[in-house]
């Protein structure tokens, strides 16, 4: 099958125009598998979109026999005549483009030879959007960033204890209730305040939510950039807004008492059923989160309810509650035809062998995971958490939750480290984590996540390729496309 379509001549021109350098130059991020400059440009100026070859044309087109080209890769190549971009799949031609884009300079695409395709299905970043909100327009500058890097999986953490963002119909309150707050300034709120949260309509309320209609829109930006949308519901632990709002579904029954889902009362697995069942139509992906990190069982030790249900499922310890709310959970995605992801606490107890594990607390979760054949997401702390400080100087960085995270760092990141070829193949991927406590503009979202998210972005699609002295050449291209942009970016590794 043949297909032909149009470029953005004009996208491609928008850069170039920045931008002078000389011929075969390679300013690639992430890293492309081969690439050959054969000397001279193909001027943009000149495309025209063609069936057939002749001077200026720019044909595109998906050949599922394509040697050499596996899914999401793509070949290129571009002559002073033209441009020939061949791929298995949409998502190659469009990765293809990308390529193109950031080829481009005044004179023209230089002429080159590019074979490229990724080393991880998986290339993803989170964001926390409970700790503070971020209105669609700042997600979509999220969406095209995610675009420029081929990165293909956007996790939307839509609930947690700093608010809940989507609007359910069946749980009205959890928006009207639980999504504004008294503060802006989380450590005035969650540290020296009262955590409490307050209704829609208080004077003053800070915080937000996702209509309906925005979460579509949302995913369908997301889809014309070859990007899924995985969202996040947490559960059983981080979960204090949803008691603001119905208080009858945590163990004492009250609100502002603990931030666990009462596992025992039935109401509460009726609650994830009902809300997922939202959730899910919406959000057509593959993969649903299901959080799970983090959840103290204190209080299903004392409560009556969790109890009777640890005898009634023969459950000999507290946290096997969690297991057993998590496989109920999955047993209802699974039924809809969707897969489980959950941070990797989920290994605590029994997992089931059909969840996905996502490594947060450094990369043991997911060699354990790889090892007893589950599938496994790399974002350890020590590699992935753009919510760290940039340098040692943190009295000259802007106020951050901790840690040390310089680019070098990101790039450094091996998820294959300690694991035989044969529990290599469980691991889908890697993902970058944005956790928004004290971050609370976007401007300030762009500092801590450019340039670290393309060396993130090198590491999902160019491990075996991997070069960081040639990748701090290479991302001065992107510097370049940031001021273009106007984007706030970090800069130490620009040597500003
Ligand atoms: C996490 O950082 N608590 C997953
Ligand atoms: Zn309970």
């Amino acid at each position: 099958m043949k297909l032909i379509f149009a470029i953005s001549i004009v996208a491609l021109s928008f850069f170039g125009t920045a931008c002078r350098r000389s011929v075969g130059e390679m300013i690639l991020v992430p890293m492309p598998q081969e690439a050959t400059f054969t000397g001279g440009y193909f001027e943009t100026d000149s495309a025209r979109f063609v069936e057939r070859a002749g001077d200026g044309y720019v044909a595109c087109r998906i050949d599922p026999s394509a040697p050499e080209i596996r899914p999401e890769g793509y070949r290129l190549k571009v002559t002073r005549r033209g441009i020939d971009l061949t791929a298995l799949d949409s998502a190659g031609l469009f990765y293809g483009r990308q390529t193109l884009c950031l080829l481009a300079t005044a004179q023209g695409i230089p002429c080159v030879e590019i074979i490229d395709n990724p080393c991880f299905g998986y290339r993803g970043i989170h964001l926390d959007v409970s700790r503070h909100f971020f209105p669609v327009e700042t997600i979509f500058r999220l969406l095209d960033e995610m675009a420029r890097y081929k990165l293909n999986k956007f996790h939307f953490h839509l609930a947690d204890n700093g608010g809940w963002r989507i609007r359910i119909d069946a749980y009205p309150l959890l928006t009207r209730l639980g999504a504004f707050r008294t503060e802006s300034d989380w450590l005035e709120w969650w540290s020296y305040g009262d955590r409490h949260y307050v209704p829609e309509d208080t004077p003053g309320a800070y915080g937000g939510y996702y209509t309906k209609e925005e979460i579509r829109r949302i995913v369908a930006y997301a889809a014309e950039r070859f990007i899924e949308v995985i969202p996040e519901i947490e559960f059983p632990g981080h979960s204090d807004e949803v008691f603001a709002a119905y208080p009858e579904l945590c163990c004492s029954g009250r609100a502002y008492t603990s931030g666990e889902f009462c596992v025992g009362n039935p109401l509460s697995l009726k609650f994830m059923d009902e809300v997922l069942t939202e959730v899910l139509e919406l959000f057509p992906s593959k993969y649903i989160h299901i959080g799970g990190d983090e959840c103290p069982t204190v209080m299903w030790e004392k409560c009556p309810h969790c109890k009777a249900r640890m005898k009634a499922e023969g459950l000999r310890r507290p946290r096997q509650l969690q297991n057993y709310a998590t496989a109920r959970v999955e047993k209802f995605l699974n039924a809809r035809g969707r897969r489980l992801i959950g941070w990797d606490e989920i290994l605590e107890g029994d997992v089931t062998p059909t969840a996905t594990i996502m490594s947060w607390r450094g990369a043991k979760g997911g060699i354990e995971a790889a090892r007893q054949g589950n599938h496994a997401i790399l974002a350890p702390t020590t590699n992935c958490y753009l919510d760290y400080y940039q340098t040692r100087d943190t009295a000259r960085e802007p106020l951050a939750i901790g840690g040390y995270l310089p680019v070098e760092k990101v790039y450094e990141l091996d998820p294959y480290e300690q694991l035989t070829p044969a529990e290599q193949v469980c691991i889908l991927g890697v993902q970058a984590n944005l956790w928004t406590e004290y971050i609370a503009t976007w401007p300030h979202a762009e500092y801590m996540l450019l340039p670290r998210l393309s060396a993130l972005a090198e590491v999902g699609w160019s491990l075996d390729r991997k070069d960081y002295a040639g990748y701090l050449h290479r991302v001065r291209r992107l510097a370049r496309i940031y001021d273009a942009c106007g984007y706030n970016y970090a800069r130490h590794i620009f040597g500003e």
